[in-house]
């Protein structure tokens, strides 16, 4: 994937960083997915007192897209990491969005952890959800 797209992604990814709603984790993900239309939805996320009710910065992303019919979608960049820390460590998914991500991504759905625009490492969904159960299964 070409570079300057990557660091675009994750500069975006960092901005909603600094907006995610984390009163009680203060542990800040932000998000920026590209659809294969070109368009980056952008997402942080939400916690909440209740705690169940909280969304993670990916799927706020593709939630956001999916609510505006847009299902086709190239790559992720992901930042996360607690609000005080002076130096950010790699923030994987969760089960729970590696799980969305296969309902609507194909096997070359690109997934970018980062540290930084400039530290940052690059995976497939297969590689982050091996064996996958989706879409295909239930209707064939
Ligand atoms: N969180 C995300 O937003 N994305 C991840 O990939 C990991 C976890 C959020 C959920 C919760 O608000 C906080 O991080 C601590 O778990």
């Amino acid at each position: 994937m070409d570079e300057k797209i990557i660091k675009e992604l994750i500069s975006k990814a960092a901005g909603m960083r600094k907006i995610s709603y984390t009163p009680y984790s203060k542990f800040n993900v932000g998000a920026a997915l590209l659809a294969k239309n070109g368009q980056v939805y952008t997402g942080c996320n939400i916690e909440n007192a209740s705690y169940t009710p909280t969304i993670c910065a990916e799927r706020t992303a593709f939630f956001k897209a999916i609510s505006e019919n847009v299902r086709e979608f190239t790559a992720i960049a992901i930042i996360g990491g607690a609000s005080d820390a002076e130096e950010l460590e790699y923030c994987f998914p969760c089960g729970v969005c590696r799980q969305v991500m296969s309902e609507f991504c194909d096997d070359d759905f690109i997934i970018i952890i980062a540290k930084s625009e400039d530290e940052y490492k690059v995976y497939t969904l297969p590689q982050m959800l091996p064996e996958r159960f989706g879409p295909k299964d239930v209707l064939g």
